[in-house]
């Protein structure tokens, strides 16, 4: 399968390139093909004839989207129309990397696949519409809702990885608040995209979910990061109300990850393990539990 990986150099794109076979696979940078430039996407698509495109390419500031709500659309909805258009010319597939803010947080449950997206912020209206526009255009399609990503090259479009940002700011000896009423499933790159090669090797198009296991809030996230790595940090729990970001955002955005369990494949470890996987890799786990990772 010769893949065609969009956003190569962003923080899911690096683990891509790292994960899926080097032959095989095919990076391209911002500065390569720009999603919103039809035909661009189209001159290079042709010249690379890929069987699959991989797309992370999008304007995921939560923020900034409001105030840029153009912006949005053009990145994220009208660049995977381009991408849709293009793949269905050369006959490849597009798997298409959305979110968790396609929903509104509000069911109290994790989601499944099959619920209807319901955005509260233009970020995850403007990717909803990028995948339901997908869907109406070309059927081999993978459209992949993740959440609470973190890897290695940090994300480009948010100014790095919460992980690292929390750690700086933790050992400056900051107040940190962090919210504890917004509860999702932490996601390291690394799985994620070993994750994406099974799903692309199964040929079972749809949409899917695919994160780390279990759940936490931000601030049990930012706890747990800084038990890992013996980190003593100011820090305490505040709510959305108080920390009052411009963009609203769901409350409780965990994502069941029932289709790829169907397609038969495993579902991926806890967050908590992956975290931890992460940090040992990064030499920031606290020495005992360092040693005893070393081992395994
Ligand atoms: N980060 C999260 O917490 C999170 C959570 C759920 C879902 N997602 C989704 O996961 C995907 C990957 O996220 P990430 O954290 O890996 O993001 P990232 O680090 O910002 O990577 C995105 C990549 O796409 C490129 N790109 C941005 N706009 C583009 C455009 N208009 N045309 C072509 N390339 C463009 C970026 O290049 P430059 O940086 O050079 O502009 C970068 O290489 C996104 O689709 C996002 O919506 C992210």
């Amino acid at each position: 399968m010769r893949a065609v990986a969009i956003g190569s150099t962003g923080q899911l794109g690096s683990d891509i390139m790292r994960v899926w076979p080097a032959g095989d696979t095919i990076g391209l940078a911002h500065a390569d093909v720009e999603v919103t430039d039809r035909e661009r996407v189209f001159d290079v698509l042709r010249a690379h004839a890929p069987d699959l495109v991989l797309s992370t390419a999008a304007f995921h500031n939560v923020d900034l989207c409001e105030s840029e709500p153009e912006r949005a659309f053009q990145v994220n909805a009208a660049g995977a129309v381009h991408l849709a258009d293009a793949c269905r010319e050369l006959d490849a597939a597009l798997m298409f990397i959305s979110t968790d803010y396609v929903f509104a947080g509000d069911l109290g449950r994790a989601y499944v696949e099959s619920d209807p997206p319901t955005p509260v912020n233009v970020y995850g209206t403007s990717k909803a519409a990028g995948e339901q526009l997908i869907r109406t255009r070309l059927d081999r399609h993978y459209i992949v809702r993740t959440s609470g990503l973190y890897g290695e090259a940090g994300s480009g479009g948010k100014g790095g990885n919460f992980v690292q940002r929390m750690l700086e700011l933790g050992r400056r000896g900051k107040d940190l608040r962090v919210v504890n009423d917004q509860v999702l499933s932490p996601t390291l790159t690394y799985d994620l995209a070993q994750q994406l090669l099974e799903l692309a090797r199964t040929g079972r198009y749809g949409t899917y979910h695919v994160t780390n296991g279990g759940a936490c809030s931000w601030y049990e996230f930012t706890a747990k990061i800084f038990a890992l790595t013996g980190t003593e940090a100011s820090l305490s729990p505040t709510t959305t109300a108080e920390f009052g970001a411009t963009a609203r955002r769901p409350a409780y955005s965990v994502l069941c990850n029932a289709a790829t369990k169907e397609a038969g494949l495993p579902l991926l470890r806890e967050w908590p393990e992956a975290l931890a996987d992460y940090l040992h890799r990064k030499g920031e786990l606290q020495p005992h539990i360092q040693a005893r990772e070393d081992q395994r």
